[in-house]
C-alpha cells in the first residue's frame, strides 16, 4: 500500500521542516484556553520569541478559549517569515474601555495568519452609544499598522466594538476567505476599513455588519477585492473622503464578482460638501449583483452632517474614470443609480456598461446632477449622463 510511505514522508518533511522553523505555542507561554484567565502576557511573549527568531518563526493558537485584555505586537522583527496559526478563539473583554484597537500589529513585514476566531464583545458598548450616553471612542477589533506582505486567511472577526478591521500605513496586505459578522443594528461596525495603504487585496471574504462592508479612506490605492459577499450593511464604499483639507487621493480601485443583498447602498462614492483637494479615479465595479439594496449604484459629493461648517459649499473631491461593467439586480428604492456630484468638480468619465436595476420587478431610475459620461451595451434604468 503506498498511503503509510505517503505518510512516512509526510512526517519526515514536517519534522524537518520544524526543525527549521522556530515553532511557538502559546501554551507554553502562560496561555489559558479556560475562557477567564487573561491571556495578553502569553501572546506577547510568544510574539517577542518569534519577532526575535533570526529564522522563521511560527506561533500556533490551539483551540480552546482565550481571554486577551489588549495585544499589540510590534515589530521591527528579526524575521520576515512569522506565521500564526490559530485553532481557537480570542475573546475581548467584556464590557469596554478606553481603548482604540484591540488586536494590532504594527511594524511588521512578511506575517501571515491563518483560522481563528476574534470576537470583540461590542455588545456593551453599542448599547453605550445606542443609549446615547458619552462613551470612549470604541476599539477595532484588528489593525494592521504600518506593516508590508501581511496575509492572513481564514479568520472571523465577530462583534466588534468599532470597525472590524483597520488596514494602515500598510502595503502588500492580502486577506483571503475573512468571516465577519456583526449584528445590522450594531453601529459603525464596519467591516474592513483601508486607509493610506496601497496593495490591498480582499478575496473570497463575507460582512455582515451593522455599517460599510469595505471602506476605503483617503489614500487607498492599488485595491482589488473580488468574490465578496457583502450584506446586511451599509455596502462597499469610497469615503466619506474630504473631511479633513488635502486628503491623499484614493486611485486604481478594482471591485469584481461582488453580491450585495439588502444593504443601504451597494457600490457607493461619498465626499464631503467642503473644499479639498483631493481626487478619486480609475475605479472599476465589475460583476456586481445587488439584492434589495436602497442605493445600488450613488456617488454623493453633498455629505454635511448636520449641515455644520459645510453648508452651500461643494466638494473639491474630483471624482474620475469610475466604470460600472455588469451590475445587475433590484433596488430597494425607485432610484437605482445616483450620480449627486460636486457643482465645481464634476464628475467625468463616468462609464455604466451592461447595467439592469429593477425596482418592483420595473425599471428603476437614474438621477444625474455635475456629471459627464459614456455609456454601451444595454443599460436599465436609461442613463442620464
Ligand atoms: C492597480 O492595482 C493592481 C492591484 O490591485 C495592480 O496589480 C496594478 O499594477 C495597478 N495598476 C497600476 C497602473 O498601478
Amino acid at each position: 500500500m503506498a498511503q503509510p510511505k505517503i505518510l512516512l514522508f509526510l512526517n519526515l518533511f514536517l519534522a524537518l521542516s520544524s526543525d527549521a522553523m522556530a515553532a511557538y505555542n502559546i501554551i507554553n507561554f502562560g496561555a489559558k484556553p479556560d475562557g477567564r484567565t487573561d491571556s495578553a502576557k502569553a501572546f506577547l511573549r510568544a510574539w517577542a520569541a518569534a519577532c526575535s527568531s533570526k529564522t522563521p518563526a511560527s506561533i500556533y493558537v490551539p483551540s480552546g478559549k482565550f481571554l486577551v485584555s489588549q495585544a499589540l505586537f510590534n515589530g521591527p522583527c528579526k524575521n520576515a517569515a512569522i506565521k500564526i496559526t490559530i485553532d481557537g478563539t480570542i475573546f475581548a473583554p467584556s464590557g469596554y474601555s478606553s481603548m482604540t484597537d484591540w488586536v494590532t500589529f504594527k511594524y511588521v513585514q512578511g506575517l501571515s495568519i491563518s483560522g481563528g476566531v476574534l470576537d470583540g464583545r461590542g455588545q456593551a458598548f453599542w448599547a453605550c452609544k445606542m443609549a446615547g450616553k458619552n462613551c470612549p471612542q470604541g476599539a477595532s477589533t484588528l489593525r494592521i499598522g504600518q506593516s508590508k506582505n501581511v496575509r492572513i486567511s481564514g479568520m472571523s472577526l465577530l462583534n466588534s466594538e468599532m470597525f472590524h478591521m483597520v488596514i494602515f500605513g500598510s502595503t502588500g496586505v492580502t486577506l483571503q476567505g475573512m468571516n465577519i459578522i456583526a449584528p445590522e443594528n450594531s453601529p459603525n461596525t464596519d467591516g474592513i476599513h483601508i486607509q493610506m495603504s496601497s496593495g490591498v487585496t480582499i478575496q473570497s471574504s463575507s460582512m455582515r455588519t451593522g455599517d460599510d462592508c469595505i471602506s476605503l479612506g483617503a489614500g487607498s490605492t492599488n485595491i482589488w477585492m473580488e468574490r465578496i459577499s457583502c450584506g446586511p450593511g451599509h455596502g462597499i464604499s469610497i469615503g466619506s473622503l474630504g473631511g479633513i483639507t488635502d486628503d491623499e487621493g484614493v486611485q486604481n480601485i478594482t471591485v469584481r464578482n461582488a453580491v450585495i443583498t439588502g444593504t443601504q447602498n451597494g457600490v457607493r462614492i461619498k465626499t464631503w460638501g467642503k473644499p479639498n483637494n483631493g481626487f478619486v479615479r480609475d475605479v472599476k465595479f465589475e460583476h456586481v449583483t445587488m439584492r434589495n439594496v436602497q442605493n445600488p449604484i450613488v456617488v454623493d459629493q453633498n455629505y454635511c452632517p448636520g449641515n455644520v461648517n459645510c453648508p452651500n459649499q461643494h466638494s473639491g473631491i474630483k471624482i474620475s474614470q469610475v466604470s460600472y461593467t455588469d451590475v445587475k439586480g433590484t433596488s430597494a428604492t425607485p432610484v437605482a443609480v445616483k450620480f449627486d456630484c460636486s457643482a465645481t468638480n464634476p464628475c467625468n468619465g463616468m462609464r455604466l456598461q451592461d447595467i439592469k436595476l429593477t425596482y418592483q420587478n420595473k425599471p428603476a431610475m437614474s438621477y444625474c446632477k455635475n456629471v459627464k459620461g459614456s455609456v454601451s451595451g444595454l443599460v436599465v434604468p436609461q442613463s442620464c449622463f
